[in-house]
């Protein structure tokens, strides 16, 4: 008793910071953990977005999703409670009485937003070491090469000499980068892990940010862009694969036959089609106009991470976790039986750990194979056969990327370095960090 009344004497400044309803502590948790799932911004059931404290105050269909101070006018609270049908999270379970209470007491208190200030776009990631290299492309012309970073895609000058754009986003992580054909356009994949995923479409050039998507609740794997620039697909921890239209950056449609994560996809020659792999082992042939599931491209095996396209004709490498890459058609003639594998043009030596990353040599000449292992491992296309072995890294490289004339491979990986080589015989040309590195650490550019 003595303690109540106390405890009424203290000004509501004083309150300990536990005690004081916080949106940024005990709501948003909620909302990513139970709700986000279903209203995030690139798929928003009945229009509410719950991935930001604006875009929650703002609602969806049916209004604000909360009145301030008055719990008993929120249509969160209505619909969490189950005074509506249906009642939130849909087909879960109830939240729990404390997490109800929690929302009660923030609208109670006057729903502030105490969200912390995100990182402004304009202020650079600081690098203490260089980070891991999860993705890495030439710009078609050959001048440049453009490289994951931290929250954003480091674009250089192709030699190693000059960091020339820092393209920087929300996500935390870039996990894939493409070209356009024309050079115009670079799209970047990933997002900051368990919050959200992100497709970022930048005008190339101008290192501009012409428009971003958040979806899903965790980092987007794979994106690809179509070889005419109209459209970018992008695979999801959902099982799904999201189709965006890069002029507009809206979202067309996303399909679901995957049953597992979606970590690659590469469009077929003509742009009217993509093929999508998976953890579920498939690779998958999507029409890209409609969204319509066509074939499933290879025979099951293995969990699969990466995909290359021949540059001219629909014929995919695929390859995962068995450590093979596998050269199939893209297409499966319409009569054939399901264990029939005469697609398989062919397949390619066991790596000495799973593959992460394929890429065919824009002259139809070579493919390269990395991943786990410390090497990557260059076979000519026609016969199959290993033609060299880039050495020098460290296990783990996640990138590999043939420049536009082929004569080239560049790589990188866990060690944090870009290492050119000679295609032809692995004979590198040069290396160098891309992050930018700060003052006190090893200098940063070409070495
Ligand atoms: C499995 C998907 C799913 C999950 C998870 C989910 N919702 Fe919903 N939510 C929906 C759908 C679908 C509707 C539209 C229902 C309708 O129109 O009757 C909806 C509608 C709403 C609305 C009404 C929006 C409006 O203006 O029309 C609110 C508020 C809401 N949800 C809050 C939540 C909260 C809070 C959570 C988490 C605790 C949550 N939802 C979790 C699918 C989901």
């Amino acid at each position: 008793m003595k303690l109540n009344l106390l405890w009424m004497l203290v000004p509501l400044a004083a309150l300990p910071l536990a005690a004081q309803p916080s949106f940024d502590r005990d709501i948003r948790p909620i909302l990513q953990k139970q709700c986000q799932g279903c209203h995030h911004p690139a798929g928003a059931a009945s229009d509410l977005d719950v991935t930001s404290y604006a875009a929650f105050a703002k609602g969806g269909k049916r209004g604000p999703g909360f009145v301030a101070r008055k719990p008993d006018e929120s249509l969160t609270i209505s619909y969490i409670t189950g005074d509506v049908k249906p009642r939130m999270p849909m087909g879960q379970a109830a939240l729990a009485p404390e997490d109800i209470d929690r929302f009660r007491a923030w609208i109670d208190s006057g729903a502030v937003d105490d969200s912390p200030v995100v990182i402004s776009d304009n202020s650079p990631s600081v690098y203490l070491q260089p980070p891991v290299i999860t993705a890495l492309r030439w710009s078609p012309d050959g001048q440049r090469i453009a490289v994951s970073g931290n929250r954003e895609v480091l674009v250089h000058l192709a030699d190693g000499s000059k960091l020339v754009q820092r393209l920087a986003g929300k996500a935390e992580r870039i996990l894939s980068i493409a070209y356009s054909a024309d050079g115009n356009t670079l799209i970047a994949g990933g997002g900051t892990p368990a919050q959200f995923g992100e497709v970022q479409i930048w005008d190339a050039r101008a290192g501009k940010l012409l428009r971003s998507a958040t979806l899903t609740n965790d980092t987007v794997f794979g994106a690809s862009i179509a070889p005419d620039g109209g459209r970018v697909a992008v695979g999801c921890t959902d099982n799904t694969v999201h189709v965006f239209d890069t002029a507009s950056g809206k979202e067309l449609y996303k399909i679901g036959n995957h049953e597992n994560w979606v970590l690659a996809s590469v469009f077929g020659v003509d742009s009217k089609r993509f093929v999508s792999v998976s953890k579920d082992r498939a690779a998958k042939l999507i029409d890209a106009g409609s969204g319509a599931f066509l074939e499933n491209v290879n025979i099951l095996r293995s969990e699969l991470n990466a995909i290359a396209r021949h540059p001219k004709k629909d014929v995919v490498v695929i390859g995962g976790e068995d450590r093979y890459p596998y050269v199939y058609n893209m297409d499966r003639p319409k009569n054939m039986k399901i264990a029939d594998d005469t697609t398989l043009i062919r397949k390619l030596d066991r790596q000495d750990g799973p593959i992460f990353a394929l890429d065919w040599s824009p002259d139809a000449a070579r493919i390269a194979v990395a991943g786990i292992a410390p090497s990557v491992n260059v076979y000519d296309a026609e016969t199959g056969k290993l033609s060299a072995q880039c050495k020098g890294h460290a296990a783990g490289i996640y990138a590999a990327a043939f420049s536009p004339d082929g004569k080239k491979l560049a790589t990188g990986g866990f060690d944090g370095k870009i290492r050119i080589y000679d295609s032809a015989n692995c004979q590198l040309l040069t290396s160098f960090i891309p992050a930018p590195l700060s003052a006190g650490t090893p200098a940063g550019g070409a070495q």
